[in-house]
């Protein structure tokens, strides 16, 4: 590979671990090909190397059943010009790492970078000090032990603690001279040894020199179960306070009773001596909900967008006011945080169409149940609606809204 003017020295190979099982995180196919909030974990450790101008290559090691569940993660980069189509690994890292190098034998790259699918969340400045320390030898990223770190003793019984100074938790990428690491893991291999579970053993085993260079916390290499939960859930949860454009909204309406059998509150039907009247199908609890969000929007209201005297909307199930209002939220990239409302009647009660009323409004809004409240009240006989002459709704909704350069507009 030649070297490039932009920067200074050779572009670097970059070959990406994925054929293991990944038995230790627990069912759900293996683990690299799992999504982490939105995205495989084998797409994201890889875009990293794409997009990195000192990389020129990228090659994915497989498991040799795992063709369609690698395609289907990689679906996003398919076709990108640096990504080498993938090669079959082994029985173990070393022989799948061992596979990877001999696919590169003919771009014989300079430089070489060896990297697990299990950590997709390296930095681009962490790759450029692979890069750079592997001009010299070998090069593998450390971190400084936090914990203390003791050896097990006898029963399992704590034993000797070790001087954590002394201690270094090894990452990927870890970078090589692509020769010699080739060289390195035949001799590995000539002599019966296939159990390294990092390129930096092997390399220093075969008489090579490693050093060190500064890994990061970030870093993490995805393993148990625990951490895919703990970390799709930090994800999902940035992703919701990144939406940092809180607003609150009101709505209310009022809907006269008429002749019929039941009311529509909530897109649910609840039996009662007499229907709610009105041009749609008078769901006050829809409304005033849809109201809310297209206040908090500062999007006009239900008649401006559903005129009374538009045919279309005769008799219509309120659902899809709700739907429109719930669609320009996600038009303008936000989410629904919060729906909450109020019926305000003597009759019929409510608590009984409670869970069902919540359970609607939810599927409508694509929410969870727990973001939505629905309550009631009576006015002690007083007003309209103590004189069970109709029932209101008050609504108020939470959106969040993703920060634009004139949100102060
Ligand atoms: N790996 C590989 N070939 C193997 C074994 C592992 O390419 N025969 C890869 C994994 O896909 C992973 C990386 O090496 O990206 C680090 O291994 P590890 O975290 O141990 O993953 P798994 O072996 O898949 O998981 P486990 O040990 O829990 O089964
Ligand atoms: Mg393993």
């Amino acid at each position: 590979m030649r070297p490039t003017t932009q920067h200074d020295g050779p572009k670097a190979a970059a070959l990406i671990c994925a054929a293991g099982s990944g038995l230790r995180a627990g069912a759900g196919g293996p683990k690299q090909y799992r999504e982490v909030a939105g995205e495989a974990m084998a797409a994201t450790a890889a875009r990293v190397f794409l997009d990195h101008p000192r990389v020129a290559a990228v090659r994915f090691v497989i498991g040799r059943d795992q063709r369609l569940d690698y395609d289907a993660a990689m679906a996003g980069l398919a076709g990108h010009p640096k990504l080498m189509p993938p090669v079959a690994g082994g029985a173990t890292r070393q022989a799948s790492v061992r596979a990877g190098l001999a696919a590169f034998a003919d771009q014989a790259p300079e430089i070489v970078l060896v990297h697990d699918a299990a950590r997709p969340f390296a930095s681009a400045a962490l790759v450029d000090r692979a890069i750079d320390a592997a001009r010299h030898g070998g090069a593998v990223p450390g971190v400084p032990a936090t914990d203390t770190i003791c050896l097990v003793g006898a029963d399992g019984a704590r034993g000797e603690t070790l001087d954590r100074g002394l201690l270094r938790a090894v990452q990927t990428p870890q970078g090589f001279p692509f020769a010699d690491l080739v060289a390195a893991h035949a001799r590995a291999e000539a002599e019966g040894r296939d159990d390294f579970t990092d390129d930096g053993a092997l390399f220093a085993w075969a008489g090579g020199r490693v050093a060190l260079f500064e890994g990061e916390t970030r870093n993490v290499k995805l393993t148990t179960s625990d951490q895919f939960h703990d970390e799709a859930l930090r994800r999902a949860g940035s992703a919701f306070l990144a939406l940092g454009d809180v607003r609150m909204g009101t709505g209310f309406d009022v809907h006269a009773f008429g002749p019929g059998e039941y009311v529509t509150l909530g897109g649910v039907r609840v039996p009662h001596g007499f229907g709610l009247t009105g041009h749609s199908d008078a769901d006050v609890v829809l409304h005033a909900l849809t109201d809310a969000i297209l206040g908090a929007l500062g999007d006009g209201d239900i008649g401006a967008h559903f005129p009374p005297s538009d045919a279309r909307w005769k008799g219509q199930d309120s659902a899809l006011f709700l739907q429109d209002a719930i669609a320009r939220v996600r038009g303008a990239g936000g989410v629904i945080a919060h729906l909450d409302v109020t019926v305000i009647g003597e009759a019929p009660k409510i608590g009984p169409h409670r869970e069902a009323m919540r359970t609607r409004i939810a599927a409508i809004a694509g929410v969870p149940v727990g973001r939505v409240g629905v309550k009631a009240t009576t006015t002690e006989r007083l007003g309209f609606a103590g004189r069970r002459e109709g029932l209101a709704a008050m609504a108020s909704a939470t959106l969040r809204l993703p920060f634009r350069e004139d949100f102060w507009t």
